[in-house]
Parts: structure tokens; C-alpha cells; sequence
């Protein structure tokens, strides 16, 4: 049987790992990962890790969860994809039922893709095409500084992380960042929105943000009220608002989509990560009947929104995000979920006392602990990865930020060692 130190080593000879620097794995090992059951993964040399940011912020009900398992099997058998321009299937048509059912009111429609930078990129073309198709052209897009909104190039465009985007900002498309109520006040937000919405009149064709927690950006996190403020504002000035639920959808944030805490429909919803319980690439945008209108008519009139991917609407991608939708029913997950979210406030509260943490911040299921007083290239975050693996559990700080996004199955015990984990890597660095 292979061992770690093996598979590393057949694994160096040709992979090439996301968001790493190759060296690095020189000093750190990356950890092969043979299996995992519930909140934990097993390595192939034994050692078990309580994932506790779900796997990049993906895996809602466990690994290896039996009921998705098994519906997945059953869907194998029957059809695992087909392409999607001219066909469809049974489990992509539920879905889309169902997110209708469960999204904020009017948007009707939805594209699939499958993953969710493509999501964001769909959803800048529609925006920008909705208006193409009407003779006008809106060149400017406008996101919030802080945000993260994927690695390909339009998403990378409006997002504002500059260790992401900055190497590439001579190959990005224009877009604008106003101030993010994470980070300023929220009148402060919405004026330095204003000013941009009135400067570029006529000329915007989307603002996207991430409602309520930046989740890249160090789990910065705002209030309801901005949104809604926010979608005034996108009506008087008629601009599109896209809400990038990527990572916060799926009871995130202690409601099932974070718009729903601001009473907002966007005009554009873009969803993905823990869609399929995080199991298979899957990503849609929702929007609504009336700029769904303006792309249909006839062929020759060249209006057609022509995007495509290859495993748009893959039936077992569609099949998982169907058993995810069935468990958050069978097992009201939104309600069960409030009594864990109070528990992890709860383990949460000694953090405050530490002397190098600045802030503890928690929106439902998405916590954080923002340590003070290290420069950047100290990597302190590193050092807490490190320490929490040698202990069994898997935190992915971001910079000076530690956080929790465990699955939903999480148990108090698994709370408690997590949080406890974290607390004793803090102390010592
Ligand atoms: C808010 C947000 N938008 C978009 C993305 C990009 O999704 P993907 O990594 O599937 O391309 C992410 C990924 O972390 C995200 O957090």
C-alpha cells in the first residue's frame, strides 16, 4: 500500500497545484488525500483532519455523505451527461424547478454552467448584452473593493484582491471598485457608489458584489441594509445588480441565499460551490422573464446568448445538487443549523481575549478570528495551517485570518476541537 511520501512523489512529477507556489511544497508537504467519511479526511498514512472550511467552501453535508452516494449511483446508471444546447434531462429540470421555488421572487430563468468564475462571467455578458441587443453599449462594470469573484479573466476583472489579480491588470477588461461596507461605513459605501454610479452615467451595465461576508477577501463582512440601499440606487441610475452567492449561498449565512436577510431580488444570482453538496462542478445564474425577453427572438436578428461550456448542466452534477436540495428539506437544515451556529458564537467568545486578536466576526455559518500586529510576510497563517494540521485539523487562514466554514454535519464535539485547535495556534504564534 502507498504511503504518503509516495503518492507525493508520483503527484510532484506532473501536477501543478492550484493557488500555490510550487517551491513551497519543498518546506510544506501537500497532504494525498485517500478518503474521506463526514467532516473528516484520512491521508495514506493514516492521520485523519476535521475539515473545517469544507473543503474551499464546498462540502455542505459531509464527505462521502450515503444519500448523495446513493443517488448519484442511481443516476449513473441512467444517463451522466448529455450535451445540453438542444437536449436536456430529468435531473436538470427538477433543479431548476426547485432553486426557482427556493430563490427570491421573479427570477425565472436559469443558466447553467460549471463552476463559478464562469457563473460570473455569464453574467457580465448577459448584463452587457442585454443592453448590446437594445443598440446601447455599457462598457463599465463595478465591484466592490475587497472582492473576489474567481481567477478567469472577467471575474479576475472585477475582483479587487490584488494578489490574484494585479500580475494581470494590463490584460483586464475596465472596471470600477467603489468602497465595500466591510471596510467603511455603509452610508460611506453607498455615497462612494453614487459618486461612481453619477460619473459614469449610462455607461454601467452591472455592479456585482458578494452579499453580506467578501469571503476571500478575509471573511469581511456588512450588513442587510446595504444591499438594499445598494439595489435603490441600481434602479434610480438603471444598472444591473449581480449577487455573486457563490460562497455564501446555501444557508451561508443562516438564511438559504444571503439576499433573502435584505428583502433584494438581484437581477442576476449567481450560485455554485456547495450547489452539489460539494461533489461535481456545477454553477447557474438566475435572472428574470424580462431580460431573458430581450434575448429572444429570432435567430437571424443576433441577439442569442451563444455561451457555452461542455458539461453545462451535467446530469450528475445536477443529480448531487438535487440530494443536496432533498436533505436541506428532509432535515431542516436552515433551523438546525441556528442551534450549531450559536454553539460556534459560543466557542468563539474567549478568542476575544487574546491579546494578538484584533476582531471575531460570525454571519451564520461562516466565522473568523482577525489576528493584529503581523506584517504580511510573515505568513502567520501558514503557521497556524501548520500547527492545526500536525493537530488533526484542516484551517486555511487567510493571511491574518483564521475561520471556520465547517459543513453543516459538523457536531458540537467537532466544534469544540476545532475551535480549540485554532485557539492553542493563535496563542503560540
Ligand atoms: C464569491 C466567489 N465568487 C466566485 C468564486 C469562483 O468560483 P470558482 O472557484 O468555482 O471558479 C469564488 C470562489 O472562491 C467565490 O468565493
Amino acid at each position: 500500500m502507498l504511503n504518503n511520501t509516495q503518492m507525493r512523489e508520483r503527484d510532484l512529477a506532473h501536477i501543478w497545484h492550484p493557488c500555490s507556489q510550487m517551491k513551497d511544497y519543498e518546506s510544506l508537504p501537500f497532504i494525498p488525500i485517500k478518503s474521506g467519511k463526514g467532516a473528516y479526511l484520512f491521508d495514506f498514512d493514516g492521520n485523519q483532519y476535521l475539515d473545517a472550511i469544507s473543503s474551499w467552501w464546498v462540502n455542505l453535508f459531509g464527505h462521502a455523505n450515503p444519500y448523495i452516494n446513493e443517488k448519484i449511483k442511481e443516476q449513473v446508471d441512467t444517463l451522466e451527461h448529455v450535451i445540453f444546447a438542444g437536449f436536456s434531462h430529468e435531473p436538470a429540470i427538477r433543479l431548476a424547478e426547485r432553486l426557482v421555488a427556493l430563490t427570491p421572487e421573479k427570477l425565472n430563468k436559469l443558466f447553467f454552467a460549471d463552476n463559478g468564475s464562469s457563473a460570473i462571467e455569464i453574467a457580465l455578458k448577459m448584463s452587457f448584452q442585454y443592453y448590446k441587443n437594445d443598440g446601447v453599449v455599457k462598457d463599465i462594470f463595478i465591484s466592490l473593493e475587497n472582492s473576489y469573484h474567481g481567477e478567469t479573466m472577467g471575474a479576475l476583472a472585477v475582483g479587487d484582491v490584488s494578489l490574484y489579480k494585479e500580475i494581470y491588470s494590463e490584460i483586464l477588461i475596465k472596471t470600477v471598485q467603489a468602497k465595500s461596507p466591510a471596510l467603511v461605513s455603509e452610508d460611506e459605501a453607498l455615497a462612494s457608489m453614487e459618486v461612481l454610479f453619477q460619473k459614469y452615467r449610462g455607461r454601467i451595465a452591472a455592479v456585482v458584489i458578494e452579499p453580506l461576508v467578501q469571503c476571500a477577501g478575509s471573511m469581511a463582512m456588512y450588513g442587510a441594509n446595504y444591499i438594499s440601499e445598494l439595489k435603490k440606487l441600481c434602479e434610480k441610475y438603471e444598472v444591473f445588480m449581480i449577487a455573486d452567492e457563490i460562497a455564501v449561498g446555501f444557508g451561508r449565512t443562516g438564511t438559504m441565499f444571503a439576499c433573502e436577510q435584505a428583502g433584494v431580488t438581484p437581477d442576476f444570482l449567481c450560485l455554485s460551490k456547495g450547489i452539489t453538496g460539494g461533489y461535481l462542478p456545477l454553477s447557474v445564474v438566475m435572472t428574470s422573464d424580462e431580460i431573458y425577453s430581450a434575448f429572444y427572438c429570432d435567430y437571424s436578428e443576433g441577439k442569442s446568448f451563444l455561451d457555452s461550456h461542455s458539461y453545462t448542466g451535467n446530469a450528475l452534477a445536477c443529480t448531487a445538487a438535487n440530494a443536496t436540495l432533498d436533505l436541506f428539506e428532509k432535515e431542516h437544515v436552515i433551523e438546525t443549523n441556528k442551534v450549531k451556529i450559536d454553539i460556534l458564537s459560543a466557542l468563539l467568545k474567549r478568542f476575544v481575549d487574546l491579546p494578538n486578536v484584533k476582531e471575531v466576526r460570525q454571519r451564520g455559518f461562516i466565522a473568523a478570528v482577525e489576528l493584529a500586529g503581523y506584517a504580511p510576510e510573515k505568513r502567520i497563517g501558514l503557521e497556524i495551517y501548520k500547527y492545526a494540521l500536525a493537530h488533526g485539523v484542516l484551517l486555511r487562514p487567510l493571511g491574518n485570518v483564521v475561520y471556520f466554514m465547517p459543513p453543516y454535519i459538523v457536531t458540537e464535539e467537532q466544534l469544540i476541537e476545532m475551535t480549540d485547535v485554532a485557539y492553542e495556534a493563535i496563542k503560540r504564534v
